[in-house]
């Protein structure tokens, strides 16, 4: 224990975003830049963790000492998931999921036709992976950490917090990592793609909120403390 907490332990990381194919060139797709990612990867790895890190698309590579899996769309991210999960002690949840994905992917590029109607794209919706984690959990009665994020906007932070309060009941994660944006578009430039953050990290069983700020990696090392900190020694 000591300096390297998770020594001996298994921890799953999911990072990035998804991509949700509309067709064999083009895709939904989010503005997560993967950062907040690698920075807990980088800091479950300094505690001593063996890293499964299972990401979509990043602006930033795959750090060094894990071990990288990539997948594109949500239900590639599910099974990937799901299946490392089986055995692992932590999981964590930093993926930006598209909650939707077209209905059907045309075999061929969609073509602007003039002589044809411009195309409406179907959604359906993708499965909550981190609602299937905590049911398989459950199923399994085996102990494991589960941790979520949450982007949250509100007209003020206590709004912001209550909407993270009533995801946390919903999704019924052990912690909750919430980042507040900010009402209005230029909000999520606080958090996308930028170094640093700020967040709340709300824990189910009602023990006390911590913040934390500062780069994402300062962010990433305080919540693996509040994870290390619950795991207790091995
Ligand atoms: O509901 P919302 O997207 O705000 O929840 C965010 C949390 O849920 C993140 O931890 C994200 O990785 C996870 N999530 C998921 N499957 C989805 C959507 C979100 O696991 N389809």
């Amino acid at each position: 224990a000591g300096a390297r907490p998770l020594v001996g332990r298994q921890v799953v990381i999911t990072a990035g975003g998804t991509r949700e194919p509309l067709d064999p060139v083009r895709f939904l797709g989010n503005k997560s830049s993967g950062k907040q990612g690698v920075a807990l990867a980088e800091s479950a790895l300094a505690a001593g963790a063996e890293v499964t890190f299972i990401h979509g698309h990043m602006d930033v590579p795959a750090p060094a000492g894990v071990k990288a899996q990539s997948i594109e769309t949500a239900l590639e991210l599910r099974s990937a998931t799901l299946a490392a999960a089986a055995t692992a002690d932590v999981v964590i949840m930093a993926a930006a999921v598209a909650d939707f994905r077209p209905a059907t992917i045309s075999t061929g590029k969609i073509k602007k036709r003039d002589d044809v109607a411009d195309p409406v794209i179907k959604l359906v919706r993708n499965p909550d992976i981190l609602v299937e984690i905590v049911a398989h959990r459950a199923a399994q009665n085996r102990a494991q950490l589960i941790v979520g994020f949450a982007a949250e906007t509100g007209d003020s932070e206590s709004d912001a917090l209550s909407y993270a309060q009533a995801k946390l009941q919903r999704k019924g994660c052990d912690l909750l990592v919430v980042n507040e944006v900010g009402p209005g578009e230029s909000g999520t430039e606080k958090v996308f793609g930028q170094d640093g953050n700020r967040v709340e990290i709300l824990a189910l069983d009602g023990a006390g909120t911590v913040q934390a700020a500062g780069s994402k990696r300062e962010v990433a090392d305080a919540v693996v403390r509040v994870i290390a900190g619950r795991l207790g020694s091995p």
